[in-house]
């Protein structure tokens, strides 16, 4: 071996261009990251053969002094921290006073710099080679422009890495993508080989800031998802954005941004948190789409724990998760028909209220509908009077403004197992006791003041399949298993968490060899576990018994489960794996227990049903996250027959 000696600058810096920068997207990343910090509000960035050839990136920020200018291009040289406490509670973007002096070192680069204060720009440039810059006077307005050509020029291993003009050109644009999505009070511009890709205006009002989210992720994103607004007081947390509905969920994790402080972060807690949320939500393998900000204090977050900066490490992580966990569940439970959001009130009259609006909808256009052919008072109103007609039919059977009835599991089976028995005559188009009135029930409804339900009245079963019904805004079909398995399952769920859990003792102990971190964190979590069903107790410092484990799940896997639930429990600080065992179990029975295609309902049975629908939680997906109803607006209607109104 030769002796040891210092490395020079340059290749110590381009040591580290390694880590910082990988492709052209890292270096527009680096630029874009020290505009924003710079306090831009105007960005444009130019690129030539997906950057490869040429990066050029102006703002209108602060600039910088002249004598700065070389300090900017040497390492370790930041105006954003100083001493250890500032990094401790870092709230710009860069810190680590590297990027620029890694880009040029692996570059051609040019800054150009203009305080306000100043009476004209200067310039500084460097070859990657020469690492001595040469300051000089330039024209430029205030702000700064950097310039970056003939990336790895000088490193031709790096450079073989390089793919297509396209795919660099892709990465470059998610970039800008994602930092446009973290500061859409701020213009920014994006012109590739001489074309504009992206214009987004500085967005002020909130229809401006949904307006960029529809212009990044797509309208279709934004048409279907949530909007949420959350403070946990006590803790300082701040939780906002959008959440796709389930129904809008993808192949893949592209359409999901989770910002941290402004800043987009990968983190594995997140990612479980978010994950939990949508648990039974979604298809099989489809995976959310979400724009999310998480706003903390800085204190609680540390942020130099990766070289991109990408991930983050929270201090107090179980009390991030948690708070993710519950605000984003929270949101997809509360996806019920539109307007159903609130629990279902009864009227003295004994019909159906929506709590917080009031009876009587002036402007409906459902009115175009009345047909008046039958008198008011025998048309079938829904609710509760419908139900009543139809005991036993399983729908609706216990209808509280409460929510969904909390029988032993057993009963609601067999009551919903009820329904597999083919009704004679009973129901569907031309059934004897709804035909020709529903169309008035609306009407109806509107007549006596009353507010219609969300999901309307129904009118017919078509195929066995659907149930088409009216409300205010059209039509209405609506896809009978899939909602009713939703309902059965949500009732099933709420059966078993307001019931003892039962339990069985095991003809063998288990004890299983575990780490002094999971026996520690079994003897703490042992109440949980014994809610869940299980006699669990520790052996020794490395060892556990299991004696007794839930009725439901004895023919599992024991041992697994519990080394993954600790496993969860240690990382993210809780473990949803046993309920979502037990849940899986549930939703199997529901599937088997919902009404099946062709089995005809009656009137009395769907309006039931569609009540049901707008109490039951996640009402809008069916088990297996697929979409349980859909609305046909009458606008929709008059497109089709192009009716002019
Ligand atoms: N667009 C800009 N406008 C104003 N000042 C800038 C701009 N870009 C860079 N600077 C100045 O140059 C310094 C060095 O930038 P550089 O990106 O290398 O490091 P940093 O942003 O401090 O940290 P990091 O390496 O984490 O990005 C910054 O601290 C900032 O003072
Ligand atoms: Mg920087």
């Amino acid at each position: 071996m030769s002796r040891i000696q210092l490395l020079s600058p340059r290749l110590a810096n381009q040591i580290a261009a390694g880590e910082v920068v990988e492709r052209p997207a890292s270096v527009v990343k680096e630029l874009l990251e020290n505009s924003l910090d710079a306090g831009a509000t105007q960005i444009e960035i130019d690129v030539e053969q997906g950057g490869m050839k040429l990066i050029r990136l102006r703002d209108n920020g602060g600039g910088i002094e002249e004598e700065d200018l070389p300090l900017a291009l040497s390492r370790h040289a930041t105006s954003k921290i100083l001493v250890l406490e500032d990094l401790e509670a870092v709230n710009s973007l860069g810190f680590r006073g590297e990027a620029l002096a890694s880009i040029s070192s692996v570059s051609r680069l040019t800054l150009t710099s203009r305080r306000s204060d100043a009476p004209s720009a200067w310039q500084v440039q460097t070859e990657g080679r020469d690492m001595e810059p040469v300051v000089s006077p330039a024209a430029h307005p205030q702000g700064t422009c950097v310039e970056v050509r003939d990336l790895f020029f000088n490193t031709p291993a790096r450079r073989k890495f390089m793919r297509t003009e396209q795919t660099e050109f892709k990465h470059l644009e998610e970039v800008v993508k994602r930092l446009a999505l973290s500061r859409s009070d701020v213009s920014f511009q994006l012109r590739h080989n001489g074309r504009v890709i992206h214009q987004l205006r500085p967005a002020r009002t909130e229809q401006d800031h949904e307006r960029r989210i529809s212009s990044v992720c797509g309208p279709a994103f934004i048409d279907q998802a949530l909007s949420l607004d959350m403070c946990a007081e006590a803790s300082g947390l701040r939780l906002w954005g959008w959440m796709g509905l389930p129904t809008f969920s993808r192949s893949q994790t592209d359409l999901q941004y989770f910002f941290v402080n402004g800043r987009i972060i990968r983190d594995k807690l997140v990612a479980h948190a978010v994950r939990q949320a949508y648990q039974d939500v979604l298809f099989h393998g489809r995976h959310p789409a979400f724009v999310l900000y998480l706003e903390l204090d800085p204190r609680l977050v540390d942020v130099n724990v990766h070289p991109t900066k990408h991930e983050v490490r929270f201090r107090e992580g179980r009390l991030v998760h948690d708070f993710i966990f519950r605000t984003l569940h929270r949101v997809i439970a509360d996806v019920r028909p539109e307007g159903a959001v609130a629990p279902v009130a009864r009227s003295q009259d004994g019909g159906p209220v929506l709590a917080g609006q009031t009876p009587g909808n002036p402007g409906s256009n459902a009115q175009q509908f009345e047909q008046g052919r039958m008198p008011l008072t025998q048309a079938p109103l829904g609710g509760s009077a419908a139900v009543e007609s139809s005991p036993g039919a399983g729908f609706a059977n216990d209808y509280r403004p409460a929510g969904p009835s909390l029988g032993a599991v057993r009963d609601q089976i067999s009551g919903y197992g009820a329904l597999h028995v083919p009704a004679n005559g009973s129901g569907g188009f031309g059934a004897p006791d709804g035909n020709g009135m529903q169309g008035a029930a609306l009407a109806a409804a509107q007549a006596q003041g009353e507010v219609a339900p969300p999901l309307g009245y129904a009118l017919a079963h078509l195929h066995g399949i659907y149930i088409l019904a009216q409300n205010e805004q059209g039509l209405v079909l609506v896809d009978m298993h899939a909602a009713h398995e939703r309902i059965v399952y949500e009732r099933m769920k709420q059966a078993y968490e307001t019931e003892v859990v039962r339990s069985q003792p095991l003809l063998v102990p288990l004890s299983m060899a575990v780490s002094q971190n999971e026996a520690d964190c079994a003897e703490e979590q042992s109440a949980v576990f014994q809610r869940l069903g299980f006699e669990l107790s520790r052996m020794g410092e490395e060892s556990l018994v299991v004696r007794q484990v839930p009725v439901s799940l004895a023919r599992g896997n024991i041992e697994q489960l519990i080394r993954d639930v600790l496993s969860d429990m240690i990382t993210y600080g809780q473990s949803q794996r046993i309920e979502n065992h037990i849940n899986e179990l549930l939703a199997t029975m529901a599937c088997h227990g919902a009404v099946r295609a062709n089995r005809q309902l009656s009137v009395p049975e769907m309006n039931g049903l569609l009540r049901d629908m707008e109490i039951t939680e996640r009402s809008g997906q069916c088990n297996h996250g697929r979409p349980t109803w859909t609305q046909l607006s009458l606008n929709e209607l008059d497109k089709l027959f192009l009716r002019g109104r």
